[in-house]
């Protein structure tokens, strides 16, 4: 049986190559993205990759539009094996100095976009009692980062949600979690996060500007984001790969620069599956 995907954010970056690879696996894709008219990308790359992927608007956050998505889907294909939330937004700056608007769209894009694909997916898994969520986080989901503290703040929330939904969605319903953590990619999301609200901010006189010449100099100072990042495509094949042969594990970083800013705060559990047997034992009477 053909499984079917359905991931968000495939305007480009990360999604794009995700929804390619997954197709170059035999899946059937749906990809999703807010602004159809932003397909081109997607498009090309899947005929250079001589796969098919089938578009559907999807902007995570407007709940009908998720909800109408994931019922198109199951009307056309039957079921929905695999979700992978990817799509996201970055504003570097600080706290202090954005909008509330502003920190409710990277609160709202992050984590609540996430809890609306995850509810509308949901029932048919549970009903099939199989699926994979796989959510796409950052190292920033695990160590905060300066000027950073409001998407910081909405990728923990996301990781808590995952992680306690892991701890009894695999053991009583056989829906699997992952969470994925890459360091840099190059991608737009950098340009977008550091777009002119960064710039303005960090130009302008005031108490912050030496919070941030200290941050750009420190960008400087650390050699080429060229150099120190992934690519996008790089990331998907990661991701692919844990969709693929899943393993037991809660948290994937994508790379030795994700892996070694994380190993502080996780040295002890790597992948988080130590902790999710113990918290299975300990609250659910599992045995792990
Ligand atoms: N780039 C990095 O350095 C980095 C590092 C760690 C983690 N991440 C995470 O990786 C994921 C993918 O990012 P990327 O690097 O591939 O960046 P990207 O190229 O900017 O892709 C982000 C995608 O999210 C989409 N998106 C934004 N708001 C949306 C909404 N309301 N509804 C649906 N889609 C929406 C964008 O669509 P539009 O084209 O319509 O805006 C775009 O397709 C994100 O979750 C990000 O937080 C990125």
């Amino acid at each position: 049986m053909q499984r079917v995907a359905l991931v968000t954010g495939c305007s480009s970056g990360v999604g794009l190559y995700t929804a390619v690879h997954l197709a170059k696996q035999g899946m059937r894709v749906f990809a999703s993205m807010r602004d159809l008219t932003k397909a081109a990308a997607l498009t090309n790359a899947a005929h250079a990759a001589g796969v098919n992927v089938e578009l559907v608007r999807l902007d995570v956050q407007h709940e009908e539009q998720v909800e109408a998505a994931v019922s198109d889907i199951l009307a056309l294909a039957g079921r929905l094996d695999v979700l992978v939330n990817n799509a996201g937004v970055g504003m570097l700056r600080a706290m202090e100095e954005m909008s509330e608007a502003e920190i409710k769209q990277v609160f709202d894009v992050n984590y609540f976009g996430v809890v609306r694909c995850i509810r509308a997916v949901l029932p048919t898994m549970r009903a099939a009692k199989s699926g994979h969520i796989v959510s796409v986080s950052s190292v920033g989901g695990l160590v905060g980062q300066p000027l950073n503290e409001v998407y910081c703040g909405a990728k923990f929330a996301l990781e808590g949600m995952i992680e306690s939904l892991a701890t009894y969605m695999e053991p009583f319903f056989n829906i699997k979690f992952t969470i994925i953590e890459p360091a840099g990619i190059k991608s737009e999301f950098v340009n977008n996060a550091m777009g002119g609200g960064f710039k303005a901010a960090a130009s302008a006189t005031g108490d912050y500007a030496p919070v941030y010449k200290a941050y750009t100099d420190a960008i400087a100072a650390r050699g080429s984001f060229e150099t120190l990042a992934q690519t996008s495509e790089q990331v998907a094949e990661i991701i692919v790969a844990g969709i693929v042969n899943p393993g037991p594990e809660l948290r994937i970083q994508t790379s030795a620069v994700a892996k070694a800013f994380a190993a502080e705060k996780l040295s002890g559990d790597p992948d988080g599956t130590s902790l999710q047997r113990k918290v299975r034992i300990g609250t659910l009477g599992l045995k792990g």
